[in-house]
């Protein structure tokens, strides 16, 4: 194998509340993909990463301990995990997946780029090793993450993810359409997280009922999911948004976007991932109806759409 990626993710219901160890969905969106390619270099050259898409060519040298791009530590730690030398090789890496906008950009580019390691120097990887790389990359950029972005996207499939256990895969009853708005505002998941964070200390009071809440929505949207009852989730996204909204990780661009989508017809939407900008998501009944609420979406000003479905 000479190329190696990894997929986005979409949080459906959970975010934030998941750092505080409650139950969240995500599910990949395999259509959107970071990618590497490795080409052999001549011998002695050592190992470089190109990531054309931000102007950057990394070389990767295991004696040096500096943390400035996660791509050269995410390569140097596969390789010190795998007690190999830095092979003679470019790896390419490109990406269709926007950045900083809540779909796991981060972490696919690392998985992508870990696989590619692991590929040039023959050393097959395990994903529960992977996964335990990309989340320790994760660590290191983010803050605390609840390690939901790593997960769903080095096993590439839907998860019921806790904080900490081992993962469960989803049951999909019946197929969903999603429409991803982005609202081309890029925003850190690190900020959020560290405000909700001071939200909580501030009053826990106040906000423990509300991270409850959300995790109590979480057990009812994978029952619904499993039992095919697409209706169900509409009023469940609906929640899980206007908690979102408590702990102040909406946006006036985020809001409009959720409201043009549900006057266009969709069952259900609500921001995804850390908010305050990137993305939202809608649900409809029908994969008919996917259409029209992209174009409402770019209408309300969405950036970008994209129809993803699952299961
Ligand atoms: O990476 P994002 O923006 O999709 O956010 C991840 C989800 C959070 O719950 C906000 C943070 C986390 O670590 O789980």
């Amino acid at each position: 194998m000479n190329q190696a990626s990894a997929p986005a993710k979409i949080i459906l219901f959970g975010e934030h509340a998941v750092v505080y160890g409650q139950p969240a969905i995500a599910v990949p969106v395999s259509a959107l993909r970071a990618s590497a390619q490795v080409t052999p270099a001549a011998a002695g050259s050592g190992l470089r990463i190109e990531a054309a898409d931000v102007d950057a060519v990394l070389p990767v040298e295991l004696d040096s301990d500096a943390i400035d791009n996660a791509l050269a530590v995410t390569a140097r730690m596969v390789l010190r995990q795998l007690d190999a030398k830095p092979p003679d090789a470019i790896i390419r890496l490109t990406s269709t997946i926007p950045m900083a906008s809540g779909l796991g950009s981060g972490a696919a580019v690392s998985a992508a780029v870990a696989r590619a390691v692991c590929a040039a120097v023959d050393q097959p990887v395990a994903d529960a090793q992977l996964n335990a790389i990309v989340y320790e990359i994760e660590k290191m950029y983010h803050g605390t993450p609840s390690g939901i972005d790593n997960t769903v996207i080095v096993y590439e499939q839907p998860v019921y993810f806790v904080r900490g256990k081992p993962i469960k895969t989803l049951h999909i009853g019946q197929p969903l359409t999603f429409i991803i708005g982005d609202t081309g505002q890029s925003a850190l998941t690190k900020i959020t997280v560290g405000d909700v964070r001071r939200l909580y200390e501030q009053d826990p009071e106040r906000i423990q009922p509300v991270l409850d809440a959300i995790g109590t929505i979480v057990r009812q949207a994978r029952q619904a999911i499993a039992g095919g009852d697409t209706a169900a989730l509409g009023p469940l996204m609906q929640a899980n948004h206007a908690h979102l909204r408590t702990l102040t990780v909406s946006s006036p661009q985020l809001d409009q976007l959720v409201q043009a989508a549900l006057d266009a017809g969709a069952v259900g939407a609500k921001l995804s991932g850390g908010g305050r900008g990137g993305n939202m998501i809608a649900l409809v009944a029908d994969p008919s109806q996917a259409q029209a609420v992209a174009d409402a979406l770019r209408q309300a000003g969405a950036v970008r759409t994209i129809i993803t479905h699952v299961g």
